[in-house]
């Protein structure tokens, strides 16, 4: 696992500034957000639509970050749709995103990033409608990512702070599947994300 991580991003982030970091991270989206996170959107469209459904919603500034960033993990890792398996096996890209954020951003950023996947297994398990809604791809990697959560599986999880920013996430992230939709472009979240920044 450790060899499928691309690092060079962290050591690039590690010794910039902070308006640099910026730019080093918007670059990397750019130049690895090309490849495709299904069939109709690329990883860059999805990670734009996302943030765009988190800022048209007045959400803080915190929540936009991780709606744009969320995705990182399968960036970092090279995931796209045209690895065999992908969306099938699990990497974990929520957890690897989120650890390898951490130093750079607050847990209001991060946290969510990690919780959401676990917040799909929660919001099937609570609410039938959400999961009559998801998509067959999604409903198909719910088995690899754990399935439906256990009574005490939920209680757990509404413990965790941040936890229902992750919920809110997973919603946008389920919508942010749009082809050809217009979106603002990374540029437009600089000071957004530049607020986050440790
Ligand atoms: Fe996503």
């Amino acid at each position: 696992m450790q060899n499928l991580i691309d690092y060079t991003l962290k050591h690039e982030l590690n010794t910039a500034t902070r308006q640099q970091k910026i730019h080093i991270l918007f670059n990397y989206m750019e130049k690895r957000g090309q490849s495709f996170y299904d069939e109709v959107v690329t990883q860059l469209e999805h990670a734009l639509q996302c943030a765009a459904l988190a800022r048209r919603n007045s959400a803080s500034p915190e929540q936009i970050t991780s709606a744009l960033l969320h995705d990182i993990g399968h960036f970092i890792l090279d995931e796209h749709n045209a690895d065999i398996d992908f969306l099938e096996t699990d990497l974990n890209h929520e957890e690897i995103g989120a650890e390898y954020l951490e130093p750079f951003f607050p847990n209001a950023v991060t946290t969510p990033i990690r919780l959401h996947v676990p917040a799909k297994r929660y919001l099937c398990s609570v609410d039938t409608t959400y999961y009559d809604g998801l998509s067959d791809a999604s409903k198909r990697s719910l088995k690899v990512q754990g399935g439906l959560m256990s009574d005490e599986e939920q209680l757990d999880f509404e413990k965790i702070p941040h936890y229902q920013d992750a919920l809110t996430l997973r919603k946008w992230d389920d919508q942010a599947k749009v082809r050809d939709l217009e979106t603002d472009g990374l540029e437009t979240y600089r000071e957004i994300v530049l607020q986050c920044l440790r």
